[in-house]
């Protein structure tokens, strides 16, 4: 669908919430508006918004002063999916098509575009969209950093940030107590963030989802530390970090969600076995939601910013179905689908891997 002259962009924020969702929404929203005289419409809790009908025209006054702010001013959802709608029939839940009613909105609001800022389930969602004939620019948004085509996405360094600050917290404390200390942070997929923190705040293991580990190899590296004297070891690991020939520890299932599996517990689990195992005191902490709240670091703020102005620049040239990308030190723009065909998952020779090893670090392999 070619629109014949630009008048009106929609924006919305789907998946979890991340640092550096309103840096965009403000950079979209100023640079269409004073370089394009175009207007912007916000879209509410992400695609719930568009399946519900819920917006509000985005002035230059709205996203005034929202640089900093972690979240997102127009709220979002990781449940809502135009093309799978829960419907609870008796004790069941069915998932519906409601794609043709969310496009009749988006119509209805008048709008030329859709800006779809999210990770790979907003943007699968959005490409799903294209397909259908709705002009769409893609943004890319995840802490977990495990988009293909673009080497960093906005949240990610906040998320490293806060990670790396837990690390340093609990070492002071885990030498005081001479015991092993875990810090569990997000990673379904991808060890990105526990790899990065781990390696910024010196751990001593790192376990990542796409390094199954052996708990022997963990024990004998924890009690050959206390051996030579280091009687407390510090080990991060990414929720979805799973042991060999295992599964990743999963917290509950959401039937609702068309995405229900959540992970959790990793943490707790390696702290009873190490306990048990190598004898040796352990605690562990789930840095949990934390890691994706509150201001963005200024990297994130000025990715989200770069990422922003360059959409508008996508939609000045109709550049339909593209997502915005980050390859080196140029801020592009790739096909959506070559971005949600396969994450970007750690590959195991990775430069932050080797060297890390070479410092002695663990992946517990
Ligand atoms: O995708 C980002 C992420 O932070 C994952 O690492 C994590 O598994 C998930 O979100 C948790 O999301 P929720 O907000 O549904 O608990």
């Amino acid at each position: 669908m070619k629109a014949a002259k630009i008048k009106r962009v929609g924006i919305l924020t789907g998946g979890g919430d991340c640092p550096g969702l309103n840096a965009v929404i403000r950079a979209v929203t100023k640079s269409a508006i004073s370089n394009h005289g175009w207007q912007v419409f916000g879209i509410e809790d992400g695609y719930a918004g568009l399946i519900e009908k819920r917006g509000h025209e985005l002035t230059q006054s709205h996203v005034s002063g929202i640089l900093t702010l972690g979240g997102t001013i127009l709220g979002t959802s990781n449940r809502a999916d135009p093309f799978k709608v829960p419907v609870i029939r008796g004790k069941k839940v069915f998932f519906e098509d409601h794609s043709d009613r969310a496009i009749e909105h988006f119509r209805q609001w008048g709008l030329d575009v859709l800006v779809a800022v999210g990770g790979d389930g907003t943007l699968s969602i959005a490409n799903h969209l294209f397909q259908k004939g709705v002009p769409v620019i893609g943004i890319p948004k995840t802490i977990d950093n495990d988009l293909s085509g673009t080497d960093y996405t906005f949240g990610f360094q906040t998320a490293v940030s806060i990670c790396t600050e837990a690390v340093d917290r609990l070492h002071t404390t885990a030498a005081a107590h001479h015991r092993v200390m875990i810090l569990e942070v997000m990673g379904r997929n991808a060890g990105w963030i526990a790899l990065y923190a781990g390696s910024a705040g010196g751990a001593d293991i790192i376990l990542i989802p796409e390094v199954p580990y052996s708990m022997e190899v963990i024990c004998r590296a924890v009690k050959k530390r206390a051996q030579y004297g280091k009687k407390f070891s510090l080990i991060v690991v990414a929720e979805g970090a799973k042991e060999k020939g295992g599964i990743a520890i999963i917290k509950k299932r959401d039937l609702k969600n068309p995405y229900p599996v959540k992970l959790g517990g990793v943490g707790s689990y390696l702290a009873e076995k190490i306990e048990k195992l190598a004898g040796l005191e352990t605690r562990s902490a789930n840095l949990g939601h934390i890691q994706r709240g509150g201001s963005p670091t200024p990297p994130d703020r000025n990715l989200g910013t770069l990422f922003g102005v360059h959409a508008v620049e996508l939609i000045q040239r109709q550049t339909w179905g593209h997502m915005v990308c980050a390859q080196g030190n140029l801020i592009k723009s790739i096909p959506i689908v070559q971005a949600v065909s396969k994450l970007k998952v750690v590959p195991h020779d990775h430069p932050m891997v080797r060297a890390c090893e070479a410092v002695g670090i663990n992946f517990g392999r």
